[in-house]
């Protein structure tokens, strides 16, 4: 289960709206969509650099860092914003101009929940400082609520190399199986049956 500092828990209500039903609403979803895309993962000796793009409070870090038993020395790195947007809609929005999230907290809460390597950033020039990566994964965001496409060749192929695996958690009916990108091999496509599929993709 997450440790959900009080802090944390207005931000956890707007980054999973289920939370405000059920408390334990995060940790099982973060359970049915690691089921759903752990087959994808980089085999834990051959994963140490993860990029969570969208990372709200650090629920798919954590997740990653727990059920896998990642060794202390993966280093995570989180990019989200630490501001509110004066209109929150959800939903497909391609401007990309909602953010729910301070960074702060997302501190508070990836530290109650054990993990010490990992370095948080607002914004995504800030991409350019990263090392290449064996991840990048997105929950709930990047093909989520705005295109793939929009993040893919630039920042993230900058920080992948040959190899590298990305997991996007897509709204269902905007990718498929069938979805290609240059540059790309499709690893994937899960089915939830609810708003969230998961689509994988391997650097070539
Ligand atoms: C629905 S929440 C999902 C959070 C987390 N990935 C999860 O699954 O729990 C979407 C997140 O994307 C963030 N976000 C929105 N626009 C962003 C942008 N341009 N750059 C980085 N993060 C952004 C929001 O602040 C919010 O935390």
């Amino acid at each position: 289960m997450f440790v959900i500092p009080d802090e944390c828990k207005p931000y956890m209500e707007m980054q999973v709206v289920q939370y405000k039903d059920d408390p334990l609403a995060p940790w099982k979803m973060a359970i049915r969509e690691a089921a759903l895309y752990c087959e994808w993962l980089p085999r834990p000796g051959k994963l140490f650099t993860v990029l969570d793009f969208g990372s709200g409070l650090g629920r798919t870090t954590v997740m990653l860092r727990n059920l896998y038993r990642l060794p202390p020395w993966a280093l995570f790195y989180l990019v989200d914003k630490s501001e509110i947007s004066p209109k929150l809609t959800g939903g497909w929005r391609p401007d990309h101009d909602e953010w729910c999230n301070d960074l702060e907290c997302t501190q508070r809460f990836v530290e109650a929940n054990g993990l010490i390597s990992y370095c948080l950033f607002r914004d995504v020039d800030d991409l350019g400082v990263m090392p290449s990566m064996d991840l990048i994964i997105s929950t709930l965001a990047v093909g989520f609520h705005w295109p793939i496409e929009d993040y893919l060749f630039d920042p993230f192929a900058r920080l992948c190399r040959e190899g590298t695996v990305l997991i996007f958690g897509v709204r269902h009916g905007k990718y498929s199986a069938q979805t290609e990108f240059a540059g790309f091999e499709t690893l994937g496509y899960a089915e939830s049956g609810s708003k969230q599929d998961f689509l994988a993709l391997r650097k070539v």
